[in-house]
């Protein structure tokens, strides 16, 4: 027994029959730092004894600490940094292959979500993430990069291996250049928790949009309050609802879902307990409870939607492309929000995707239904040409977010 389902098992025997009614991991993943109070007495000594307050710590949490340690004459380093990137899903699509002045990556479809992302679109915009940490890495090591992108339109068709070339990246020598965004590489974070209602300052906005809309496929645009903003609001909402409905899409999420320590350092990837933004008292609660019901998981994402990441968020920027099945700018969209996402670690901003409209597109298309995600998204943009890909929140967040577990960089390079 790990140390976890002891720790569960404990708190079982114990507490449980006076905790029952109030203390089910629904309510604490649903009302989060609401019940620390209540729990404060049961569990406080059981949880500093057990180590329950650790989290993001263990071998599947290594390569963030030891990212940047590798002294060899190799690219690894370049590797090591480009599998911190964030990625849909925390699926880590991607294979290296390593050589002399050059790294190829691959799209690993083998780890492509059918109903989820069934057009691998934003497997590619993972991929995009990718380059942009190997590049800003690649500077730091001392190399000018230069990318080549494959062509062409999703979906992906796998070699035998399941591999698609993504990318090449070229290397020659040139001097060093540590740029603010190589140092944050090791701190970013996707922030699910809430976030304080301030508004963000308007230069900061300004700042990301002027980022944002740097390359002339791709688009983006902040909506903080009206009518748009509204509008917005309810299409994450309405395509959360219609996910949570989808029994196909919610059992996909629920297989990457690591509920412990065990699955944690079995598979070292997926999103965890630990990354759903609870504060730490109510996430160490929540550990030491039964695993959830499933329905109920579902139910408590709606709610989260609705209450704190769209409830406390003061603006939401949705990108939009000129073309989201083309393989080359979901790789550059990609690289556009690592961008945004470490410069906002570098100014303690949160950000969080809440791509779902997005997502839901993709699947009214796979199961050739009424597309009502897509309708509704091209009315908020209003102009054809433009097709919504990607929406997220930013704010200030009122707690740190953990670590999301990963494979070793090792595991991921191929000969
Ligand atoms: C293309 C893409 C889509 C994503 N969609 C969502 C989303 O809809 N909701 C969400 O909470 N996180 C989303 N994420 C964030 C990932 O889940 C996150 O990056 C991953 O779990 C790893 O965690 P980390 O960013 O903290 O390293 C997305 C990330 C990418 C690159």
């Amino acid at each position: 027994m790990n140390e976890f389902r002891f720790i569960g098992a404990a708190a079982r025997n114990v507490f449980m029959p006076m905790a029952k009614k109030v203390l089910t991991r629904r309510n604490i993943l649903h009302y989060g730092g609401g019940f620390t109070l209540i729990a404060g007495g049961l569990i406080t000594v059981q949880a500093f004894r057990t180590g329950v307050w650790e989290t993001g710590t263990g071998p599947a949490y290594k390569p963030w600490l030891d990212w940047n340690t590798d002294r060899s004459k190799t690219l690894m380093p370049m590797v090591r940094a480009g599998i911190l990137a964030s990625n849909n899903h925390n699926t880590q699509p991607w294979r290296f292959a390593v050589r002399r002045r050059s790294i190829l990556l691959y799209a690993d479809t083998t780890r492509a979500l059918s109903k989820y992302d069934p057009f691998m679109r934003e497997l590619w915009i993972s991929l995009g993430c990718v380059i942009e940490n190997m590049d800003i890495t690649a500077r730091a090591q001392g190399f000018t990069p230069t990318l080549q992108y494959a062509q062409g339109r999703l979906p992906a068709r796998p070699g035998e291996n399941g591999l698609s070339l993504a990318a090449k990246l070229n290397v020659t020598k040139s001097r060093k250049r540590y740029l603010k965004r190589y140092a944050v590489i090791p701190s970013r974070r996707t922030n699910r928790g809430p976030y304080k209602e301030r508004r963000v300052r308007k230069s900061f906005l300004e700042k990301l949009t002027v980022i944002g809309n740097a390359d002339p496929d791709i688009q983006m645009k902040f909506y903080e309050s009206g009518g748009q903003r509204q509008q917005i609001d309810n299409l994450i909402l309405s395509a959360t609802r219609d996910m949570v409905l989808d029994t196909e899409m919610m059992a996909e999420q629920r297989a990457w879902l690591r509920l412990n320590q065990d699955e944690i350092e079995k598979f070292r990837d997926g999103p965890t307990i630990d990354t759903l933004g609870l504060h730490k008292f109510s996430l160490a609660v929540a550990k030491m409870l039964p695993d959830p019901d499933p329905d109920e998981m579902d139910e408590n994402w709606f709610e989260t939607t609705r209450n704190i990441h769209l409830g406390t968020s003061s603006a939401i920027g949705l990108f939009s492309m000129r073309d989201p099945y083309n393989k080359a700018q979901c790789i550059r969209l990609g690289r556009i929000w690592q961008k945004i996402h470490l410069i906002c670690t570098i100014e303690h901003m949160a950000v969080q995707p809440l791509n779902q409209p997005f997502k839901m597109v993709d699947r009214e298309l796979q199961r050739r239904q009424d597309p009502r995600n897509r309708r509704l998204i091209a009315e908020l943009i209003g102009d054809e040409k433009w097709h919504g890909a990607f929406a997220f929140r930013i704010g200030r967040a009122f707690y740190e977010a953990n670590p999301s577990p990963r494979r070793p960089a090792s595991d991921v390079v191929i000969t």
